[in-house]
């Protein structure tokens, strides 16, 4: 993984708002045609309005006109390798294929990498409708 996708999922985590959980997550996409979407956590007083940092990166990217995922880095402060929660896990799955590398950083960098079928297995996609 290029370094740049790290680099960008750690500079979004310190825009991360998490007052209630002081848990900082940054997350990074970089889309098909090459380029790099970053978001971070941003949670809310009413607990269940949060958004996830990958959630807030897959929004960036569709908003740019992007809707296939190359790769994805994850990281958050406070935990070596921080894996997707499930229903980041599906929102990651609309847009990247099976063999979509989602890697799991480090503050030094990316140190695994799990393919989007792994961290998903029988997805619900839109060839299921
Ligand atoms: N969080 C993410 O941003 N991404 C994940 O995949 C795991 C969890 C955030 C949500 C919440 O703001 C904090 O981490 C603690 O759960």
């Amino acid at each position: 993984m290029a370094q740049d996708l790290f680099e960008a999922a750690r500079a979004a985590m310190t825009r991360s708002h998490s007052p209630y959980s002081h848990f900082p997550v940054g997350a990074a996409i970089r889309s098909a045609d090459g380029r790099v979407f970053s978001g971070a956590n941003i949670e809310n007083a009413a607990f269940p309005e949060g958004l996830c940092a990958e959630a807030v990166a897959v929004a960036a990217m569709v908003m740019a006109g992007q809707t296939r995922i190359a790769e994805v880095a994850v990281l958050a402060e406070k935990k070596a390798l921080c894996p997707p929660c499930g229903g980041c896990r599906q929102k990651l799955a609309e847009f990247a294929g099976p063999e979509a590398r989602v890697w799991l950083c480090d503050a030094d960098g990316p140190k695994t990498a799990m393919r989007m079928a792994e961290l998903l297995p029988a997805a619900f996609l839109s060839t299921d409708l």
